[in-house]
């Protein structure tokens, strides 16, 4: 799939999970590189005979990587990008899955020439069942965006956009998206509670009901809304509380509110 090697910034939950699917996908670890502030992180995947340094200075100057992942928090971005602004990287695509960090920052930082991936995944990447969305800079090529493609398909589906302004939505809707099913299994839990079951029951039947409701979908052709209308016999107990849930359109209300809430926030992150 590539010729030069892979260089991974940050191997902390994202980080790890691609690793986890680059590794399970047939990828040589030879074409990793791991750079990883933490010691104990760095020891344990040299354990593993990972190549890992705990700064880009301890890697030899003339690796000349065919992608360079950036997955550290926003936070340490700065930091972690900077340190590339030195080397001279023309043939290099460098990826990021941070939150809130622009094409334009990367190109401010890189120089404007550098390719540059900006994608949003999400942690369902932990077991293989993320999405990512991506979206290129002007200078990736065709061949710089399949191996991108190839890499973010290792923890899940891939989508492409080519207007950056929809990444605030993308975040919004599936980067905080398993916040939002998280919570309704929450709500779940409790409202079994209060309709006399025993905590552990009520805590188990939402757990798989969600995840069980969810791999249907995921295998099944019909549409959420097929899926929906088969469970529900007109006149039965279902159709009775989805009255509740789409009287007065509560349910899609409340989310076209809760989605366009974290999308102003995604807006106003990245600047
Ligand atoms: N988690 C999500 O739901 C989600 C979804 C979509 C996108 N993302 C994005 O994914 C990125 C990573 O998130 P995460 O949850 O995986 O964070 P994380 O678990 O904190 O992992 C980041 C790792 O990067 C290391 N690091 C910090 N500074 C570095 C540097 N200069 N060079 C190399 N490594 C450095 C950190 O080490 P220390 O701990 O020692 O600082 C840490 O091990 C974020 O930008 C986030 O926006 C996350």
């Amino acid at each position: 799939m590539m010729d030069r090697p892979l260089f991974l910034v940050g191997c902390g939950k994202m980080g790890s999970a691609m690793l986890e699917g680059w590794l399970e996908m047939g990828m040589s670890p030879e074409h990793i590189h791991i750079i990883e502030p933490s010691a104990l992180i760095t020891e344990e995947l040299r354990d593993r005979g990972l190549g890992a340094v705990t700064a880009l200075s301890d890697l030899p100057a003339d690796l000349n990587p065919e992608i360079v992942l950036f997955a550290v928090k926003p936070q340490s971005m700065d930091q972690a990008v900077s340190a590339f602004a030195e080397y001279h990287l023309p043939n290099t695509t460098f990826l990021s899955i941070a939150a809130g960090k622009t094409i334009s920052y990367f190109e401010n930082i890189l120089g404007a020439k550098t390719a540059i991936v900006r994608s949003m995944p999400n942690t369902p990447a932990a077991v293989r069942h993320g999405i990512t969305v991506a979206m290129p800079s002007g200078n990736v090529t065709e061949s710089q965006r399949k191996i991108c493609s190839t890499l973010l398909e290792a923890v899940g589906e891939v989508a492409w956009v080519d207007d950056e302004e929809l990444i605030d939505a993308v975040t919004a809707l599936s980067g905080g998206g398993p916040a939002y099913v998280f919570l309704l299994t929450e709500c779940m839990v409790q409202a079994g509670i209060d309709a006399g079951l025993p905590a552990e029951l009520s805590s188990q039947l939402a757990r798989v009901t969600v995840s069980g409701a969810g791999e249907l979908m995921r295998q099944s052709d019909e549409t959420p809304s097929t899926l929906r209308e088969n469970v529900t016999s007109p006149g039965g107990t279902t159709a009775e509380a989805l009255k509740v849930l789409m009287a007065n359109d509560a349910w899609q209300s409340l989310m076209t509110r809760a989605i366009s809430a974290a999308a102003a926030r995604s807006k106003e992150l990245a600047g």
